[in-house]
């Protein structure tokens, strides 16, 4: 039987307890395609996997996390697309319902993996998928920004952050963001406006139309009361810790006028990816990467996610 290195969890797992194991290459089968992975992001969900919802009974156990890559067709099956082709796939379950991308080849559902054009190198691209189809989405399918608007971008020092306020510069938006660690301001200089949140930003900023809220139910009170009316606030991360509001009450928790929207990264198109790297394209972007580890210091990696070190999105390449 042939193998690959692959991290494989069934329980909550440590960084400092992260191994490679030898795993068996996945068996191709119709509707599937099997990807060389070549690169991958980590993400704040996967973390949220390993150290608590791998609990859960929807998990499946043994599990090889990771929510995302970019790689080779390695075997096509039946899906039109040819040996070598690059790709980058995502979500749909997963490295939660079947294996995901922390391993040397992924076995993966065909409406899943997405084709795309692009000069950038292996590790540039293992930045893009989630990160950006998640800003792209909430900037574009949620919020429906367009270069007129002034955009809040509250917890802007995460990948997805960094992320938004490159797009948002790129598309010609004035942008504030926010960062709670007032160490953190020079991070997000390429914002017009930068504060750091201490939990009221109402009444302190003046004429948002837009707001990505990365923080997420913790503040979401406060960000639906400093954009204008008219504004649109899309609910997007939860760094905040909370995920849930108990208690919320619509009528006077969201201002007259104000519009509530929320983004799910679980429905990824060919037609958002190809826009995505055509935009990264034709703006001449290079994805926000903080730091890029091999895949044999794959606990490394996940070490720099757990102690928050690294600012930017942390890529694994193989
Ligand atoms: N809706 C969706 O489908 C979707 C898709 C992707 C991601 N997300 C969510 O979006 C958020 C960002 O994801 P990511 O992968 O870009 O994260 P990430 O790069 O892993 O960023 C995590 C970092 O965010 C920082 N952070 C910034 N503001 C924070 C705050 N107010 N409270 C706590 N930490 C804060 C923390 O560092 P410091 O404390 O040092 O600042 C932390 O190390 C996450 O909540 C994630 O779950 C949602």
């Amino acid at each position: 039987m042939k193998t690959m290195k692959a991290v494989v969890l069934d329980k909550v797992t440590e960084a400092s307890d992260i191994t490679l194991s030898e795993y068996p290459v996945p068996e191709i089968r119709p509707g599937w395609v099997l990807v060389k992975v070549k690169a991958f992001g980590l993400n704040h969900s996967e973390q949220i996997l390993r150290l608590n919802e791998i609990r859960a009974d929807y998990i499946q156990k043994p599990v090889i996390p990771g929510i995302e890559c970019v790689g080779e067709i390695a075997d096509p099956s039946d899906s039109g697309l040819s040996a070598g082709q690059k790709v980058a796939a995502l979500m749909g379950g997963m490295g939660r319902s079947f294996n995901g991308s922390y391993a040397e080849y992924a076995l993966l559902p065909r409406r899943n993996v997405f084709t795309f054009e692009s000069d950038l190198s292996w590790a540039e691209l293992g930045a893009v998928p989630e990160t950006y189809f998640t800003a792209w989405g909430s900037l574009f399918e949620s919020l429906h920004l367009t270069e007129d608007d002034t955009l809040l971008i509250r917890g802007a020092t995460c990948a997805l952050g960094y992320a938004a306020i490159q797009i948002a510069k790129a598309l010609g938006c004035k942008v504030a963001a926010t960062t709670h660690r007032a160490e953190k301001l020079s991070l997000i200089q390429t914002a017009d406006e930068t504060l750091v949140d201490d939990g009221k930003l109402t009444g302190k900023l003046h004429g948002i139309t837009k707001a990505l809220d990365l923080v997420g139910p913790r503040n979401l009170r406060d960000t639906l009361n400093s954009v204008i009316k008219g504004g649109v606030v899309c609910q997007t991360g939860i760094l905040g810790g909370v995920y849930t509001l108990n208690g919320f009450d619509p009528i006077k928790d969201i201002p007259n006028g104000v519009y509530l929207t929320g983004f799910f990264s679980n429905y990824p198109t060919q037609k958002i990816m190809t826009e995505i790297f055509t935009f990264l394209s034709n703006h001449k972007l290079t994805p926000v990467i903080g730091k890029v580890f091999d895949f044999d210091n794959i606990k490394e990696a996940i070490a720099a996610q757990d102690n928050g070190r690294i600012n930017g999105k942390i890529v694994v390449k193989i």
